[in-house]
């Protein structure tokens, strides 16, 4: 994507906190005592507002690309990035679904004119703060907003007003079984079926609320958060995003080159658990998972639910 360049003051209104730096960090190890990974090619596949590529490029990594489906967010990293002192040269950005990647087409090139295979890869998946605050994103059911959903607002995907609007009801109960793991999943679609048509997330937020028991309205979490994030997923189609991700992810590192997945949502973190576990590619680094800091999660409520998870690439593919 060719990023107007972008004066001081004209820096857009983006405030993500990244989550995991220091580990991320440690894990990718962009200054290495090892030669070969000094000064390392990274690739951020969740550029979002270019935190974690700033610690990179500023703790030794010679050279990031990044790729957001937002192109709100790439403004933002590519501001930020300059507003830190990086040079254009050391950075590319990329208005790209990861899913859709290519080496040879969106990295930096060697003299052969061949795709540099990056030394590590970072993925922190999910959505950012300004995506989740912005009512006109429709990814919050607490302000009223269209009922969208998409990271990519100009993305040729169906809405969420298309799913709750159109899609037959038994798709759903699949979705919001699937991906929302809502008990309440059935009651939920009979309801949306018959308050069709819904506009905005208020309303759908208030037609979850009448569906599901009086005992389940008064709970710690307010039962449309279940609906939404299974929206959001299957619009953005984001497990099958993540799939393709970890199947081609060997293929774009050096030998040893680390992937580093930050996940939100406990059907993602079992995706990567289990390509990291089964795939004769990967050498995992975390058996467990590792979680933010007390601190952390004191200092960003939203970083609570982060997993982060690391493996090498073996050598043969
Ligand atoms: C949690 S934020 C990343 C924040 C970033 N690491 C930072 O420190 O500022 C996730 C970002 O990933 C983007 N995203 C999610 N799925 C994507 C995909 N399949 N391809 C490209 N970008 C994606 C979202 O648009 C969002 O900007």
């Amino acid at each position: 994507m060719d990023l107007p360049k972008t004066l001081l003051g004209e820096i857009p209104l983006y405030h993500h906190e990244s989550v995991l730096t220091e580990e991320v960090v440690a894990y990718l190890q962009p200054r290495s005592s090892s030669r070969e990974r000094q000064g390392g090619t990274f690739l951020d596949v969740t550029v979002g507002g270019g935190g974690h590529s700033l610690v990179l490029l500023q703790r030794g990594a010679e050279r990031v690309v990044g790729l957001d489906r937002d192109p709100a967010a790439l403004r933002a990293a590519q501001a930020r990035l300059a507003a830190a002192g990086i040079p254009d040269s050391c950075l590319r950005l990329w208005h790209l679904n990861f899913a859709d990647f290519d080496l040879q087409q969106h990295g930096f090139r060697d003299e052969q004119g061949q795709g540099i295979p990056f030394d590590g890869i970072v993925a922190d998946l999910g959505v950012s703060s300004p995506q989740l605050d912005s009512p006109e994103r429709g990814f919050s059911f607490r302000r009223e907003g269209p009922l969208d959903m998409r990271m990519d607002p100009g993305a040729d995907l169906e809405t969420a007003a298309d799913w709750v609007n159109h899609r037959p009801v038994e798709d759903l109960i699949d979705i919001f079984t699937r991906y929302g793991e809502e008990r309440f999943a059935r009651r939920i679609a009979h309801r949306i079926e018959q308050s069709r048509p819904l506009f905005t997330t208020t309303q759908l937020a208030q037609v979850v609320c009448q569906a599901v028991p009086p005992a389940a309205r008064r709970g710690r979490i307010h039962p449309a958060t279940r609906i939404f994030q299974a929206l959001r997923i299957a619009v953005n189609r984001e497990l099958e995003a993540l799939e393709t991700l970890l199947a081609q992810a060997p293929t774009w590192l050096k030998p040893g080159g680390r992937l580093a997945v930050i996940s939100f949502h406990s059907l993602e973190d079992r995706l990567v658990k289990w390509a990291f576990r089964t795939d004769p590619r990967w050498q995992v680094l975390t058996p467990k998972p590792v979680c933010p800091s007390e601190l952390e999660q004191q200092r960003n409520p939203r970083a609570r639910s982060a997993k982060l998870r690391v493996a090498a690439r073996r050598a043969a593919l």
